[in-house]
């Protein structure tokens, strides 16, 4: 059997037929550095052959490609690639403290290090920096973690990782973990934060006097993920150009006052399940050559979880809400169906379910007053009220008989202000019991 002494170690083992110089140190407890796992990736693991190439296996394509980068000569070898048929000295070059450490250490996640594709997501709140100045501290961490709660849980809800805060904007990777469909999460993930945007623009508009938009742009490509960084905050991450073209892709929204871009590599993945609104051609800063961008309006895509808990029937969609029981408890609920926010009302013993989003300031409905005599629902911010059978508008916001009156003559700038706003119903929405639980249903457009 061929032996192999391993310098400086001065240790000397015998290679199995077949098995590379990493395997049969890694076999005899040598510590060898190998940071892509030994799969011929990286260059980690080169060696010096001081004696007996002729031995060496020939180099494999991965080897000489990598060697080409790497600037070595012939008597380096990749000890991942390299099997031996004779005796061989060789001299492991990477060995110093911080090396042995590395190896020893397991990482969070135990990657050292691979190439993937993934999908990279980044998003930016527009104008947050300028406004941002003119705010305490206190008022600026309190938007921001409120706006982040809300979207963190849509990256996690879609199998995402959140991977950074770079001050208002996010960087989240689809995929990192092996898991399915990144690309479509991706996606799905950029429309449902611009919900939750919408959500909470009139609560912004209310306490800052501002409106706010966010920009997200998606690139699917491929990365090198492994475990970065040191001590706690070591973490599994991703980087590479991929990373880097993501967030070119996210600032592309503001030339083309967009929300949601996404790159040519994210439609070619999954465009069968793509709506388009538009796409522009354009340069990019630091982007070599004219690269194409899609906006998107919408995605046909569900998830296995989500599939279950929905049923097509003549044209309707229905969604499985919560169970009937669970309204003895709380008679006013809102479920997210399709990336609406639908209150179902419990009252006596039916179910009625309407927009969540009061027309007159896409406020939330839900705590609204209902009155059964009148078969209406007063909403409790301004206290308009809606018909809940079929949503048309009872009163437009409540002010007094007083200023109506002032209002006819002309004296109340307020009553005379809403009697000329148009008044918009809320949308109303059928439901049904069946299997003990609420259902929810939209009509198919
Ligand atoms: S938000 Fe103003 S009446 Fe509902």
């Amino acid at each position: 059997m061929a032996k192999i002494d391993f310098l400086p170690d001065n240790k000397i083992y015998e290679s199995e037929p077949g098995e590379t110089i990493l395997q049969t140190a890694s076999r005899n407890g040598i510590p060898h550095v190998a940071a892509c796992g030994g799969e011929g990736k990286c260059t980690t693991c080169r060696l010096l052959i001081l004696d007996g190439i002729d031995n060496c296996s020939p180099e494999t394509d991965a080897e000489v490609s990598l060697k080409a980068k790497a600037h070595t000569t012939e008597e380096f070898r990749l000890a991942c690639q390299t099997t031996v048929n004779g005796d061989i000295v060789v001299r492991r070059l990477v060995l110093n403290k911080e090396d042995i450490e590395s190896v020893s250490e397991k990482g969070v996640s135990g990657r050292l290090g691979e190439t993937k594709k993934i999908a990279i997501l980044f998003s930016d709140i527009r104008g947050f920096t300028p406004f941002s100045e003119k705010l305490t501290p206190y008022d600026v961490v309190f938007i921001l973690n409120r706006y982040f709660n809300r979207m963190v849980r849509v990256v996690e809800d879609n199998r995402g990782t959140v991977d950074n805060y770079i001050g208002d904007g996010m960087v989240a990777i689809f995929g990192l973990h092996d898991e399915k469909d990144p690309a479509h999460h991706a996606v799905k993930s950029a429309l449902e934060m611009c919900s939750e945007m919408d959500d909470m623009k009139p609560y912004l508009k209310t306490m800052y006097g501002q409106d706010f938009d966010i920009g997200v742009g998606i690139h699917w490509g491929e990365a090198v993920v492994g475990d970065i960084g040191a001590g706690k905050s070591k973490r599994l991450t991703a980087i590479g150009d991929a990373m880097n073209f993501a967030s070119r892709v996210e600032s592309a929204n503001k030339q083309f006052q967009s929300r949601v871009l996404i790159s040519e590599e994210t439609h070619e993945e999954i465009k069968d399940s793509l709506v388009i609104k538009d796409f522009m051609r354009t340069n990019l800063p630091g982007i070599d050559g004219r690269v194409t961008l899609y906006e998107i309006e919408d995605i046909n895509y569900s998830t296995d979880d989500e599939r279950e808990k929905e049923h097509i029937e003549d044209n309707i969609t229905w969604s499985k809400c919560s169970e009937v029981e669970t309204f003895q408890e709380e008679d006013q609920q809102v479920f997210k169906i399709k990336r609406e926010d639908i209150l179902v009302v419990k009252i006596e013993e039916s179910f009625f379910a309407l927009n969540d989003k009061c027309p007159h300031a896409y406020l939330s409905l839900q705590g609204s007053d209902i009155d059964i005599k009148n078969e209406s629902i007063a909403c409790r911010w301004h206290k308009s009220s809606f018909c809940y059978k079929t949503g048309e508008v009872k009163e437009w916001m409540k002010i007094s008989n007083f200023q109506k009156m002032l209002g006819k003559i002309g004296l109340n700038a307020e009553a005379q202000e809403i009697a000329q706003m148009e008044k918009i119903p809320v949308d109303v929405y059928k439901t049904k019991i069946e299997d003990g639980f609420v259902w929810v249903g939209l009509e198919k457009d």
